[in-house]
């Protein structure tokens, strides 16, 4: 992924400004992911539901909505901020194995597409709360279909083992119970195998399960006729996203049966994201160079979590590669508090701006004030525009509460 000088400069200009550790976001990738997705798809009906888990910004949610995007939430907090950043309610889905009493009946009143299910139990709990509103609720049901989409353990869930979503066989069970409820109306099949999935083949062999699933299902004289294939298209750390083509041209051959739902969220704001954090100090341990800076796993934990290797450049120093090794360590009281191990890079002085690529999923997201540490500012850059997007947070928000 090249980044140009012009936008170089503006993120300085954005850190010098508003300080360090920071998230930048550019406008125009993010418009270009999506775009790119809407092309790829251009011959199949199909709705995008934003996943907002990967980043929810509201500033950049407006932007994800006006382009006609629906949403994929997973909380009420999602949900509404789902809503209030233009999201049309009948484009919102709800996702999630652990939805609460509170949470499914705030979705009933909110009158969204539908609520994805992930056990009979509660789908039971969506019955009572369809029949004691006196309202119809629709839903689907997430299967899980046994295939296995090649990704990290921790972010691998179409797998038998796994927490999310029932096999085909339960969900046939379901969908002939909910029947009796004359209140809970079926939309969709769903499935989600994973995020950072690379291979198309991965999301076919899935699909093929479902659709002997509805095909069992019209015998009963329940027609679904919308397929959601859930999200977890990769993007490599400082790449830009392959557009999955070939996944559009399979379901291009199925669209006379079916209308689809896509739920991307890392691959449409991944690459707009920019984390920078300033280089504190530089020592040795035996024979490890460390370099400690002032953003660590509290902003940014996907290096510690998943073992993730973002690139990084150096903003206002060297960026020659000088064989020679070097880790970056975040402030935080442990030793996994890493950003980057094994880097191939000159040590950069103290003071230099050091910027991540890819950092624009999973990343503000994820964040938190593990040792009391304020979250970063989130800055979006459009053309010569720079905004902040997000304050850095207060010392008083922890004092307050
Ligand atoms: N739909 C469902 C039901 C999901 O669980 C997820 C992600 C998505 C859509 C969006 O997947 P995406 O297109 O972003 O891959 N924190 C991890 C990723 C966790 C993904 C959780 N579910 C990471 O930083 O790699």
């Amino acid at each position: 992924m090249i980044i140009s000088p012009q936008f170089k400069k503006n993120i300085l200009k954005a850190v010098l400004k508003y300080g360090t550790p920071s998230y930048i976001y550019s406008k125009d990738i993010l418009e270009d992911n999506i775009y790119k997705y809407k092309k790829s798809f251009r011959d199949v009906n199909v709705l995008f539901c934003y996943a907002l888990k990967a980043n929810s910004n509201r500033v950049l949610l407006k932007i994800i909505s006006k382009n006609g995007f629906g949403a994929d939430v997973v909380s009420i907090g999602e949900m509404l901020s789902a809503l209030s950043s233009g999201f049309d309610k009948k484009k919102i889905i709800f996702s999630g194995v652990g939805k609460t009493y509170e949470e499914l009946s705030v979705a009933a009143d909110k009158e969204i597409l539908f609520i994805n299910v992930e056990s009979f139990e509660e789908l039971k709990v969506l019955s009572k709360i369809s029949v004691l509103k006196n309202k119809n609720i629709g839903f689907s049901i997430r299967i899980n279909p046994n295939v296995d989409p090649h990704t990290h353990k921790y972010i691998s869930t179409g797998k038998y083992g796994s927490k999310f979503g029932v096999s085909a066989k339960e969900a046939f069970e379901m969908y002939k119970w909910a029947k009796k409820n004359k209140f809970l109306v079926p939309i969709a099949v769903h499935f989600h195998l994973g995020s950072q999935i690379f291979k198309y083949e991965a999301y076919l062999q899935a699909f093929l399960k479902v659709e002997q699933l509805i095909k069992k299902l019209k015998c009963l004289g329940i027609n679904i006729r919308i397929i959601d294939l859930g999200g977890g298209w990769g993007v490599k750390e400082g790449e830009v996203m392959t557009p999955p083509d070939k996944l559009a041209a399979f379901l291009s051959t199925k669209k006379e049966n079916y209308s689809f739902i896509m739920e991307p969220g890392r691959s449409i704001v991944s690459s707009c994201g920019f984390f920078v954090v300033k280089t504190l100090y530089r020592k040795k341990s035996g024979v490890r160079q460390i370099v400690i800076t002032d953003g660590g796993m509290n902003d940014f934990v996907r290096p510690s979590l998943y073992g993730a290797r973002h690139p990084v450049i150096n903003l206002n120093g060297s960026n020659s590669i000088v064989n020679n090794f070097i880790d970056i360590y975040g402030p935080v009281c442990e030793s996994g508090d890493f950003l980057a191990k094994n880097v191939n890079m000159k040590v950069p002085d103290r003071g230099n701006l050091l910027c991540f690529l890819s950092a624009g999923a999973y990343g503000y997201s994820m964040s938190s004030n593990y040792n009391l540490r304020r979250k970063p500012a989130e800055i979006l850059v459009s053309g010569k525009d720079i905004k902040l997007i997000r304050k850095r947070q207060n010392y008083e928000d922890f004092l307050e509460n």
